[in-house]
C-alpha cells in the first residue's frame, strides 16, 4: 500500500511512523508513506495556502489551487482508491472503515487547518471524509496519523501473528476480553484460574463470555 499525506506541517510526520509495527511495515515494504508539503504547491510568492472566507466570518480557509495541484500531480502518477479529507464533520472512524481501507492500494490523506478547506474541493475531489471523533483538534495531522496506523496494522503480513489484529477490540463489534501476564499472583490479585487451566476450549469460551460481559457493560451500543 502507498499512502500520500498532504499537510502544511510535514515536520510533524518526521518520526511518528518510525516505531513498532508501522516501522516494520515500512521496512518490509508492505507500506510506503509519503509526506507532501502543501506550501510547495502554492504558486504565489508568499507560498500562502489560505485566505479570508467569502461572506465574512472569522478564520481562514485553505485555497483550492495548492490542494488541487498537489492531488492532480499525484493522480497523474497513479490511480488512487480514495482521496480522504480528515475533518471533524466527516464520517466517524470505525474499525469497519479501517478493515475496508486496509485492502486498498493507494490512498491520499489531506490534512485540513484553520476553518477548513474550500468546499469545492470537498464536492469535486474528495472521495471520503473521516473524523476521528466528535471533538475538534488543531489540524488533520493527528487524525491522519491515527487513520494511517489503524489501517496499516491490518494489512496482511504487517502483524506477524495474523490472528492478533482480528482479536482486537471492535473487530466483531465487541470489546476484547481482559488479558493477563506473569506473575499469576501479585499482592492479593490473582489471574482467573481458567487461564491457567491449559484447556484451550474452556479458555476460548471464557474469553467470549468476558467479551460479551464487558461490551454489555461498557459499550451496549455496539451490540445493537
Ligand atoms: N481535524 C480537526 N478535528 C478533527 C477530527 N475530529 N477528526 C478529523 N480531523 C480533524
Amino acid at each position: 500500500m502507498r499512502i500520500d499525506i498532504i499537510t502544511i506541517f510535514p515536520e510533524l510526520f518526521k518520526n511518528i511512523f518510525n516505531y513498532s509495527i508501522i516501522k516494520r511495515a515500512q521496512e518490509k515494504k508492505i507500506v510506503n508513506i509519503n509526506i507532501h508539503n502543501l506550501r510547495d504547491y502554492s504558486i504565489n510568492k508568499q507560498k500562502s495556502v489560505d485566505d479570508y472566507q467569502f461572506g465574512g466570518g472569522s478564520g481562514m480557509v485553505m485555497n483550492i489551487q495548492p490542494i488541487y495541484d498537489c492531488i492532480k500531480k499525484l493522480e497523474n502518477e497513479r490511480t488512487y482508491d480514495e482521496i480522504i479529507y480528515l475533518t471533524p464533520d466527516g464520517e466517524q472512524l470505525k474499525q469497519s472503515h479501517c478493515n475496508k481501507l486496509s485492502l486498498d492500494k493507494n490512498l491520499i490523506l489531506l490534512c485540513g487547518h484553520y476553518k477548513g478547506i474550500d468546499h469545492r474541493i470537498r464536492e469535486n475531489i474528495i472521495t471520503k471524509e473521516i473524523s476521528i471523533g466528535d471533538y475538534v483538534i488543531t489540524g488533520g495531522e493527528m487524525a491522519a496519523w491515527i487513520l494511517s496506523d489503524s489501517i496499516i496494522r491490518l494489512i496482511p503480513g504487517v502483524i506477524s501473528d495474523e490472528t492478533s489484529a482480528l482479536s482486537d477490540s471492535f473487530q466483531d463489534n465487541m470489546l476484547a476480553p481482559p488479558i493477563y501476564t506473569r506473575p499469576s499472583k501479585y499482592n492479593e490479585w490473582e489471574v482467573p484460574k481458567i487461564l491457567l487451566s491449559g484447556d484451550p476450549i474452556k479458555i476460548e469460551k471464557w474469553r467470549e463470555e468476558q467479551a460479551i460481559k464487558r461490551t454489555t457493560k461498557l459499550r451496549p451500543d455496539l451490540l445493537k
